[in-house]
């Protein structure tokens, strides 16, 4: 397994974010992930909800095919958003979350990130 050593919780946040801006999705992952309500129910860089799992580090523990297949499918607790998000919301949103890899809340410098 790649291990992702990161210096610091504002490094990784910016990482996360920085890296779906550079890739100018359309409009950009974060933002659909708050107006898709996915954020009522994920945590992600240290806000959210609870009812579903924290996603700050999803990118690190699932395929991209793996993130679009709960996205569109749904389960386990989740509504599937395909044929609810138009496809290049979905494809925006897995794309940003492929690149959210490290959880904000590890402390500094421990194997944290490798716990889930
Ligand atoms: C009503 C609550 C709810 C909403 C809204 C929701 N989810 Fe989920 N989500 C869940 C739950 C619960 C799970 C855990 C499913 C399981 O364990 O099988 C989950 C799982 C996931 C997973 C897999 C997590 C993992 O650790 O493998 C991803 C990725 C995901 N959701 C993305 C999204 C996205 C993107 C949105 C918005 C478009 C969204 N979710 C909206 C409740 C929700």
């Amino acid at each position: 397994m790649r291990r992702l050593v990161l210096v610091g919780t504002a490094a990784a946040m910016a990482l996360c974010m920085q890296a779906a801006a550079a890739q100018a999705v359309h409009p950009d992952g974060a933002t659909l992930f708050h107006q898709s309500g996915c954020m009522q129910c994920h945590r992600l860089a240290g806000a959210g909800g609870d009812r579903g799992p924290d996603l700050s580090d999803i990118g690190k523990r699932r395929s991209k095919k793996e993130i679009r297949s709960q996205v569109v499918g749904g389960g386990g607790g989740m509504p599937a958003f395909g044929g609810v998000l138009p496809e290049a919301d979905i494809e925006a949103l897995v794309r940003y979350l492929q690149h959210c890899r490290k959880k904000p809340s590890a402390p500094m410098g421990s194997a944290a990130t490798e716990a889930r």
